[in-house]
């Protein structure tokens, strides 16, 4: 162990911008891609796994075409967050952390989406949808789907 401290190299920051480019181009973290970044970067294989594993917004494993992250914090949680992941898993057949067979849809539980005052909240890729009942959740996904019509978008339904 050497007694004065080595600079990194590359710097951490190099390493994520390589993490968050592999990621923005394939939608996860092949193991091909980050072997080769390893070598690019002249770097233990387990340094970029370590960084890649830290950080939630990567992922080891291919998503669907959208990411539904239902929010299970607290303001959530006691308007029926939780119901409205049981509906949602229900209507697809997976559960949080899966991927619906036709690569549609990948089920996330979050903590907080940052609109409480919205709550329950889930986001559907970009689009985040507020004050959602646990019956409205199968129109919601229709929109979605290929071939159906439908308008994105925030959505509060009320109280
Ligand atoms: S607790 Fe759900 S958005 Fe904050």
């Amino acid at each position: 162990m050497p007694l004065i401290a080595q600079p990194d190299h590359p710097p951490a920051g190099a390493v994520l911008a390589r993490l968050h480019q592999i990621h923005s181009a394939k939608g996860y973290l092949p193991e091909a891609d980050i072997r080769a970044a390893a070598d690019d970067l002249a770097i233990p294989l387990s340094r970029l796994y370590s960084a890649a594993a830290f950080y939630s917004a990567f992922s080891f494993q291919p998503k669907g075409r959208y990411t539904i992250q239902v929010c299970l914090g607290t303001a959530c949680y006691i308007r029926g967050g939780d119901r409205l992941l049981e509906k949602i898993e229900t209507l697809l057949g997976v559960k949080a952390g899966e991927t619906t067979p036709d690569g549609m849809f990948t089920v996330e539980t979050v903590h907080c989406l940052g609109s409480c005052s919205m709550s329950p909240v889930i986001r559907v890729g970009e689009e985040t949808y507020g004050r959602l009942k646990v019956n409205l959740v199968g129109r919601l996904f229709k929109k979605y789907r290929p071939g159906e019509p439908g308008q994105k978008g925030v959505e509060e339904q009320g109280t």
